[in-house]
């Protein structure tokens, strides 16, 4: 089988690593990274890492309004599927790279499949949710992370092509932990061990791209009881140096890959976020998360308050953040799958004709 898996923001490295592994084995993967994101840190740094394979092709997109962005990726794939002729697009998550994939492939009648299919926040002003419902109304294969996406999905009438694999950033987690313990459990980041301190990041458009809430964020931010270490997104870099915001409880770092960032999420008492895929990984490391947004689309983590969401208000963030952390006492239900989305979504792909859930 030949599949066209397009990928291009820092997330969708980390989702494709261990499909790519598994899929190669016996089929053709052509590879396009749409150069959404293209620093060093933001992206070339997880293919090293992660031992992803090197694209095939890179349409150095780079940034830009969403119309323009979309819109040069969509001519770059288009012409792409139909020089390669695939038997099917692949795409991941709810980033501009994935509309544009799974847009370029419809238009073809080629079969798209969407990783992570079925999340809703219901707040169709991000643009997140947007990509989202756009790409599962035009996608074969609906490829669930759990079954909260598979309900969303059948209240929108999609019931054909759903499947629930589980979570593939599960599967990540699992491959990397131990990686990433041996190779920082005795580097210069070894005074983490002591737990003392918050791990933040924040890069959502509905967070930035507001002065007020941005400003506020840092105010609270500034206020806690322990320090805070921040791997900061070159969208908020560049926010907080217009705005002059000060720092004084906060170390700003370079954007960092992923096997630091899963012994930072570990090692933190608390993660602080507005980033989709850090609340979970902090789910799975048995993290206590609170998550500067009005809604999230992982509305599992939120069982026993494992990860409360917060209004951006400067009192409640502080109040949330330094709450009693009762959900240490309490298990974590397997509502992410096994750790196995990676072969599941394989299978799925390969026996697409099969499928009937
Ligand atoms: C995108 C996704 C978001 C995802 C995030 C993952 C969309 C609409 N948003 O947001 O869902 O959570 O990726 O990190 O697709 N920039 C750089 N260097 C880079 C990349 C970006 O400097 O390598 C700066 C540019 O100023 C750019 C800004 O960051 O304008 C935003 O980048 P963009 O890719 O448009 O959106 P993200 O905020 O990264
Ligand atoms: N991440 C990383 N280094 C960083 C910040 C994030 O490796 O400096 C990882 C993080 O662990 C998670 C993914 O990037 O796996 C999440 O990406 P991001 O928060 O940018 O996007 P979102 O998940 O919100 O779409």
């Amino acid at each position: 089988m030949k599949l066209v898996t397009i990928i291009g923001a820092r997330p969708q490295f980390i989702k494709a690593a261990p499909f790519s592994e598994i899929f190669r084995k016996e089929n053709e993967e052509i590879l396009v990274h749409t150069g959404q994101h293209y620093d060093k840190n933001m992206s070339n740094i997880f293919f090293d890492e992660l031992k992803i394979p090197k694209p095939d092709y890179n349409l150095s997109v780079g940034s830009g309004s969403h119309g323009k962005q979309t819109a040069k990726m969509l001519e770059g794939i288009e012409d792409i599927i139909l020089k390669e002729n695939p038997d099917g697009i692949l795409v991941y998550g709810d980033t501009n790279s994935t509309l544009a994939g799974a847009l370029a492939g419809s238009k073809l009648l080629i079969p798209v499949f969407h990783v992570e299919a079925g999340l809703r926040s219901y707040n169709k002003n991000m643009p997140e949710e947007q990509n989202r419902i756009l790409t599962d109304h035009i996608s074969t294969l609906l490829l669930c992370p759990t079954q909260t996406a598979i309900d969303n999905l059948k209240t929108e009438g999609i019931k054909e092509g759903v499947i629930n694999t589980g979570d593939i950033m599960y599967d990540a987690v699992l491959r990397n932990t131990k990686i990433s313990d041996e190779k920082y459990k005795n580097s210069e980041w070894n005074y983490l061990k002591e737990k003392d301190y918050y791990l933040s990041t924040i890069h959502r458009a509905e967070n930035t791209d507001k002065k007020e809430k941005l400003k506020d964020i840092f105010i609270a931010l500034n206020k806690l009881d322990k320090p805070v270490i921040m791997p900061i997104h070159p969208r908020t870099k560049k926010k907080i140096k217009d705005l002059n915001i000060p720092l004084d409880n906060i170390k700003i770092i370079e954007p960092v890959g992923y096997l630091l960032m899963l012994y930072l999420i570990k090692n933190a008492h608390m993660v602080i976020t507005d980033s989709g895929g850090l609340q979970k990984e902090a789910y799975f490391l048995k993290t206590p998360c609170t998550t500067l947004r009005d809604q999230t689309e992982w509305v599992e983590t939120l069982e026993n308050d494992w990860n409360i969401l917060s209004q951006i208000d400067v009192q409640k963030i502080k109040t949330k953040v330094q709450r009693k952390l009762t959900c240490l006492q309490h298990p974590q239900p397997k509502s992410f799958g096994e750790g196995n989305a990676a072969i599941k979504i394989c299978e799925a792909i390969i026996n697409r004709g099969n499928i009937n859930e």
